[in-house]
């Protein structure tokens, strides 16, 4: 095998690609359900569900981490810009601390709204900070959907490691 094709034949595991896809739904799941208004914590199932899958969320985004990390690596091929690795990798961790914010945020809003501080600095604080985690990984998963659509045009083969369908 030579090197050209070597750098283009990486791809991912099947449990990879179910964790990302896997977490592509969780996460339109979590806008879908999202809360519209604090006054709806008050409903105590409501609150325990939100609890429930704030906690379930950062555990499985725990694990796929630690998987991630531990036994793959990007399908950016070996000669690519350095910028642009970085520039991946800077869209990639984002995505990851932005997407444990958003639990980890809610589940200090629910803690705070349990011990009755419903109302005040601090709560509408770590709202605050909830809602902006939401709109940064938009922006990122934004990004990160076009870089992988510029891949797919160069062919490359980043785009068919993890991408099922409009396979090179
Ligand atoms: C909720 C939406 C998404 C999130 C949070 C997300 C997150 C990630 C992350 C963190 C990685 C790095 C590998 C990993 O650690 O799993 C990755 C890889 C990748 N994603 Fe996504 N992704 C999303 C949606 C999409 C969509 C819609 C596409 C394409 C249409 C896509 C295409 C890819 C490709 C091609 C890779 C491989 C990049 C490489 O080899 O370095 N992703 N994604
Ligand atoms: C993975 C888990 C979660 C996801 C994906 C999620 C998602 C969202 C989204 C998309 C918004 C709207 C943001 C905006 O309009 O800019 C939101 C707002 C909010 N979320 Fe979460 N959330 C999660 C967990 C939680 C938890 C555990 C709680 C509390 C128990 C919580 C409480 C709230 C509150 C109070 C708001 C603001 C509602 C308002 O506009 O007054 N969230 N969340």
């Amino acid at each position: 095998m030579n090197l050209k094709t070597e750098s283009i034949n990486k791809n991912f595991s099947s449990f990879a690609k179910l964790l990302h896809w896997g977490f592509v739904i969780l996460f339109l799941y979590g806008l879908l359900k999202q809360i519209d208004s604090i006054n709806q914590l008050e409903d105590d199932n409501l609150l325990m569900f939100e609890v429930i899958f704030a906690l379930a969320f950062l555990l499985l985004l725990i694990i796929r981490f630690v998987y991630m990390k531990t036994t793959q690596q990007s399908s950016i091929p070996d000669h690519t810009p350095k910028s642009q690795k970085l520039a991946a990798k800077i869209v990639h961790y984002g995505m990851y601390i932005c997407l444990a914010l958003i639990p980890f945020s809610g589940l200090i809003i629910g803690w705070l709204f349990w011990l009755d501080l419903k109302d005040g600095f601090l709560i509408n604080l770590v709202i605050g900070i909830h809602e902006f985690a939401v709109s940064i990984t938009y922006w990122l998963i934004g990004f990160h959907i076009v870089a992988a659509t510029y891949h797919r045009l160069k062919k490359d083969g980043v785009w068919s490691s993890m991408v099922p369908f409009w396979k090179e």
